[in-house]
Order: C-alpha cells, then structure tokens, then sequence
C-alpha cells in the first residue's frame, strides 16, 4: 500500500509519519500471522481429536491434547514465534494462566459489553520486544466429551484422567463457555521472516 504523506513541517514530520504508517503495516501483519496460526492450530487440533476418538477412543484422544500443542509450538522455536493455551481452570497445571494473562482473560469473559475477538499488546522486557495476540476457546459440543459433566464420562475415560489429573478443574463446562485463551507471542524483529511466512499462508 502507498501512503502519500501530505505535510509541509519538513523532513522529520515526514520521516515520523513514514515510521508510523510502517508500524501499523507491521501490526497488520502480525495480526494476520497470530490469526492464521490459531486458525491452523484450531483446525488441526479438531481434527485429530476427532479421528483419535475414532481410532482409539479417549485414551488416545486425551493424548493428542496432551501433546499437540507442544509439538506444534514446536515447528516455531529458533523462529521467534509461540503458542500456547492457558486458563483459569486448567486441568494440566502447567496451563494455568499467568497473573497479566489473567486480567487478559478477564476482559473475555461475557460481561455486559459483550464479546471481545481478539487482544493485541507489546510487551518489552529482559528478553526484549515481542508482539502479543490472545483470542478466547469457547467450549464447543466436541469438547464436552472431556470437558463436560463429570458423571457422563465413560469409565475408560474417567480413569485416565484420574491418573493424569487428579486436581483437573476443566470439567463441568457447557458449550459456549469459555475455556481459556491462546497467547501468540512474536519476537520482533527476530519473528518477522516466520510471521511473514504465516501471513503468506492461505486458509
Ligand atoms: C479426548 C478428550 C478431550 C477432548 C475431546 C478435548 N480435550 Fe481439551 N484437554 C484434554 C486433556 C487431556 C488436556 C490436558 C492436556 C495437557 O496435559 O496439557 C486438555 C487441555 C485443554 C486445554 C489447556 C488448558 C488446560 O486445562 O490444561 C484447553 C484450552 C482445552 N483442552 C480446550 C479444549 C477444547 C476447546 C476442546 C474442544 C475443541 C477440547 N479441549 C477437547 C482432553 C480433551
């Protein structure tokens, strides 16, 4: 996109507006990157659930949550780009939510403003500049199946998850609920090139 900046202030109002319009452009693009990368993640994440319910029902489905996400994250490490999910109700412990994340995940749950797609911040710290991107999980009528009344719950599955996790607070949602939240996190700018790739990516 072209922007023509139409200022007489000289050089250095022109040079502020051309550094402003470049950071909205990259904004842009880390958006569309964090969107495609949830997007794909959702996506897959359905997928193999549904086929590992198929195939082996919930003990190997239980599995593909455990470890899906970590191996997706995965693909990203060295490229400056993570995902991960997290909520105030976790069932592995190691999801619970951060106290900033908390107060991120608050603003999604419905209140009377209504329903807040997505959150976008930059943070800057020890380990430098990164561009952040939360989107809410809803509870969907697929998740219920592990995610919903207890007492529904199969025997074969109720012991895994007992074994697993004995403090699991993930049960007892309906759908539309909300579950968690996913947290992209894009090194900038050592994330570019990957973010770039993502965005390239088509649906
Ligand atoms: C086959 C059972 C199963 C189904 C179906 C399932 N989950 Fe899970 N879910 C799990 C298990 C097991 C974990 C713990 C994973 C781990 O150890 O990290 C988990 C963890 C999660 C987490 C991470 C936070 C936490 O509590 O540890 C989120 C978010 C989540 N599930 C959302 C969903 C959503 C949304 C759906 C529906 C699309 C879904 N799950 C369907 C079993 C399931």
């Amino acid at each position: 996109m072209m922007v023509t900046v139409l200022t007489g202030c000289g050089q250095e109002a022109d040079q502020g507006a051309r550094q402003s319009a470049q950071a909205a452009q990259d904004e842009l693009l880390l958006q569309r990157a964090s969107e495609r990368l949830i997007a794909d993640f959702s996506k897959e994440l359905k997928t193999e659930l549904l086929s590992a319910l198929n195939r082996g029902g919930p003990a190997t489905a239980v599995e593909v949550c455990h470890s899906l996400a970590p191996q997706i994250a995965a693909g990203y490490s060295g490229k400056g780009i993570s995902i991960v999910r997290v909520t105030n109700r976790p069932r592995n412990a190691d999801n619970l939510a951060g106290p900033e994340q908390m107060a991120i995940l608050t603003q999604f749950a419905d209140t009377a403003e209504g329903y807040r797609p997505s959150i976008a911040a930059w943070s800057d710290d020890d380990s430098g500049k990164a561009y952040r991107f939360y989107k809410p999980i809803r509870i969907m009528e697929l998740c219920i199946k592990c995610h919903g009344d207890k007492t529904t719950f199969g025997p074969e599955l109720t012991g895994i998850l007992n074994e697993k996790y004995p403090d699991d607070s993930a049960v007892g949602y309906r759908p539309g609920e909300l579950r968690g939240m996913f947290v992209v996190s894009i090194r900038w700018p050592e994330g570019r090139m990957a973010a770039e790739q993502l965005a390239d990516r088509s649906p």
